[in-house]
């Protein structure tokens, strides 16, 4: 009876006696960015992992809050989803983001653009074929030659050398945003799973048509959706949150960190970020790598934590760990990720308690993973955390349940209704 697994499943039942769980599967689109493609703004990149910008709109309307002027955070912006509706609903809003790619892509989506800027933008012409001695050379980036043909990536260096020329910043970062957003769709790469993959048929678009495509359709977005409204956008670490956000500022958080599902960012971007030119070698990769959060095995687990220590934090954690120890798992060090990342999230929980308003409400939007047959309910785990923090648990939403019935699911059994997608809804 008192066997890892009941003492697993018993910490579970102790966690959900407390909280409410809802089931809500109208949200399981708007949980994937996928899904919206033709939204205004959300279409321009295609950030994975991001959700849709009608999901804060969801969220406001089923919380009620309709007040304007209100102090917003996303400490873990991405393509600013949240922050364009947080903009739309006439919040001020402070976006973080450890990526530079995605500062930018934020920050090009919340800025107000005057006429003037606007008809720079529409005036840029494209420059005039000519070829580039050693065009790859420049790039420390082992793939870039397997990656672009070389009449495409030519042109890709023409277009950034022409708006490395306009003086006008904002119109400058516009252009380079509609450009960087273009190089996947002509790439023979595409993302898929946990990196780069390459496509069946190498790419035959043409890279200026697509650029100038792109820069058009995020024009007419801009103009229709062209507001001033007060807001800071920041390119640095949530494990800075202290010294970046002023303490009982914020009235509302929404959000989606990391899931501590092995994805790793950085790889999955990495075409952005070298040729967007916000990393030149490899050391700003791996030192981006080590400083995001723990949630992937290539971030930095040379960090000391005991199983003990998650003990204090949750009790659910407390009981995976012990369990995963059973079990034959494809990395030895996931357990030592899993630890890292919840003792990460007990850390930024407790800095952001501080920045929240008493009365103010998150909604963290959080997928649960598995390894070895064990679902590692991160849902329930974070509200566990939370209480501890002191905040309110409000509630569970659950999104979205686990559509595939993979292979790797298969050692799950009736655990499968775990592994799902959630708003934990907390209030100070
Ligand atoms: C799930 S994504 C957020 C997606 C976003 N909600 C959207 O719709 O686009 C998580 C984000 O956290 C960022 N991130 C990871 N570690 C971070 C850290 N330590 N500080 C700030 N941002 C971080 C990643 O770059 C990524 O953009």
């Amino acid at each position: 009876m008192n066997s890892p697994i009941n003492r697993y499943l018993k910490t579970i039942n102790d966690v959900e006696e407390r909280i409410k769980v809802l089931e809500k599967n109208n949200l399981k689109n708007l949980v994937n960015n996928h899904n919206y493609r033709n939204i205004p703004y959300q279409n321009w990149c295609n950030y994975q992992e991001g959700f849709s910008t009608k999901l804060l709109d969801w969220f406001l309307d089923y919380k009620n809050i309709n007040a304007k002027e209100l102090m917003f955070l996303d400490p873990f912006c991405g393509s600013g989803a949240s922050l364009v509706s947080a903009k739309l609903n006439e919040f001020r809003s402070i976006g973080i983001d450890i990526n530079p790619f995605s500062y930018l892509l934020s920050k090009v989506k919340l800025d107000f653009y005057s006429e003037d800027e606007l008809r720079i933008i529409e005036g840029f012409n494209l420059p005039k074929y000519k070829e580039i001695k050693n065009v790859y050379e420049k790039y420390e980036f082992s793939m870039v030659e397997r990656i672009f043909s070389k009449e495409n990536f030519t042109k890709i260096e023409l277009i950034k050398n022409s708006i490395g020329k306009i003086t006008n910043i904002k119109s400058q970062e516009f252009l380079k945003v509609a450009l960087v957003s273009s190089l996947e769709s002509c790439s023979n790469y595409k993302k898929g799973g946990n990196g780069l993959k390459k496509r069946k048929k190498t790419c035959e678009i043409d890279f200026y048509e697509l650029f100038t495509s792109k820069k058009n359709q995020m024009i007419l977005d801009k103009k229709k959706l062209n507001k001033k409204t007060a807001f800071k956008l920041i390119n640095g670490n949530i494990k800075d949150l202290d010294v970046l956000v002023e303490n009982n500022s914020i009235d509302i958080s929404f959000f989606s960190p990391p899931y501590p599902n092995c994805f790793d960012y950085f790889e999955i971007y990495k075409i952005e970020l070298w040729i967007g030119e916000f990393i030149t070698s490899y050391s700003q990769l791996r030192n981006l790598r080590k400083s995001a959060f723990t949630s992937n095995l290539n971030a930095n687990l040379n960090q000391n934590v005991s199983i003990d220590d998650s003990n204090s934090r949750s009790k659910i954690l407390f009981n995976t760990l012990l369990l995963l120890q059973e079990k034959d798992l494809w990395n030895k060090n996931i357990p030592k990720m899993l630890n890292l990342y919840f003792s990460e999230m007990n850390e930024f929980l407790n800095s952001l308690y501080q920045k929240m308003k008493f009365g103010g409400t998150i909604g963290i939007v959080i997928g649960n993973s598995s390894y070895g047959g064990i679902p590692i309910l991160s849902d329930l785990i974070v509200s566990e955390i939370s209480e501890k923090v002191g905040f309110k648990v409000d509630q569970i939403i659950v999104a979205r349940n686990n559509e595939t019935a993979s292979q790797q699911y298969k050692k799950i059994n009736n655990l499968i209704k775990y592994v799902r997608e959630s708003i934990v809804v907390l209030v100070k």
